[in-house]
């Protein structure tokens, strides 16, 4: 479990997440490879922030990724539906030569950098070849949501890549959507019922509106092609 440093994100009730702590935001786009895999994160635009400010979790605000009310003349139902179970109560197990895969389904927000190579569940069962190995460690230190953690087998350490506090805005524009709220660096998530989601070093938020395992995102701005409005998807086919 990561130690938060007195940043937080509130989830707050049919409303939007309020951010404190002077916590970096930035556009993180999605970038594939030749095949047309999600294969790195290239990061956009900074926004400015004041030390506290709300972000939108509805999907509707005219000022994304800030809210600006239309939440409440919408009628947002915004109840939080995700499990309070920590990670490891959630996550199945996939036992490879060399490294061990955990993967919380629930939590997958299609960002699809599992894919390339023949899909991380299959590579597991390759890791004693040190390429395979290397393919499984970024695919999974890629994934947006930390659905996907890897262990070493000998030591039992997770191998998890280190971010600074921020939060990032996921544009995917090989899908011609943008995407959740991309949390990096062990910020405390609390529930509007006052209660602390468990601490991690990378989640992904809903802000379409649409996930039905809120406040985290389900994949669900895939299916509806949520659009924030601050990139033009000229890449899209
Ligand atoms: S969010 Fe993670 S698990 Fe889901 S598709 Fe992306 S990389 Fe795979
Ligand atoms: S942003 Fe992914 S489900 Fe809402």
């Amino acid at each position: 479990m990561e130690k938060s440093s007195g940043r937080k994100i509130v989830v707050s009730k049919d409303g939007p997440y309020t951010v404190s702590g002077q916590i970096p935001l930035s556009m993180q786009i999605i970038n594939p490879n030749k095949e047309g895999l999600s294969w790195d994160w290239e990061a956009g635009k900074t926004f400015e922030t004041k030390k506290e400010y709300d972000l939108c979790r509805c999907g509707h605000s005219k000022t994304k990724p800030f809210c600006d009310g239309t939440h409440s003349k919408i009628g947002f139902d915004g109840t939080e539906t995700a499990t309070r179970k920590p990670y490891v109560r959630q996550a199945e197990v996939f036992d490879g030569p060399a490294l061990r895969l955990s993967d919380a389904e629930e939590l997958c927000a299609f960002a699809r950098f599992c894919d390339p190579g023949g899909k991380i569940w299959g590579l597991i069962g390759q890791t004693d070849d040190p390429e395979a190995r290397k393919l499984v460690i970024r695919e999974a230190n890629h994934c947006p949501s930390g659905r996907l953690v890897v262990h070493d087998k000998k030591t039992g350490e997770e191998i998890e890549q280190k971010f600074p506090p921020s939060i990032g805005v996921v544009e995917d524009p090989a899908l011609g959507c943008s995407g959740p709220l991309w949390v990096r660096g062990g910020i405390t998530i609390e529930s509007a019922d006052g209660t602390p989601y468990e601490v991690r070093s990378r989640v992904a938020l809903c802000r379409c509106g649409a996930s039905v395992n809120k406040p985290f995102c389900n994949g669900s701005h895939a299916s509806i092609k949520f659009r924030d409005g601050l990139v033009e998807f000229v890449r899209i086919k």
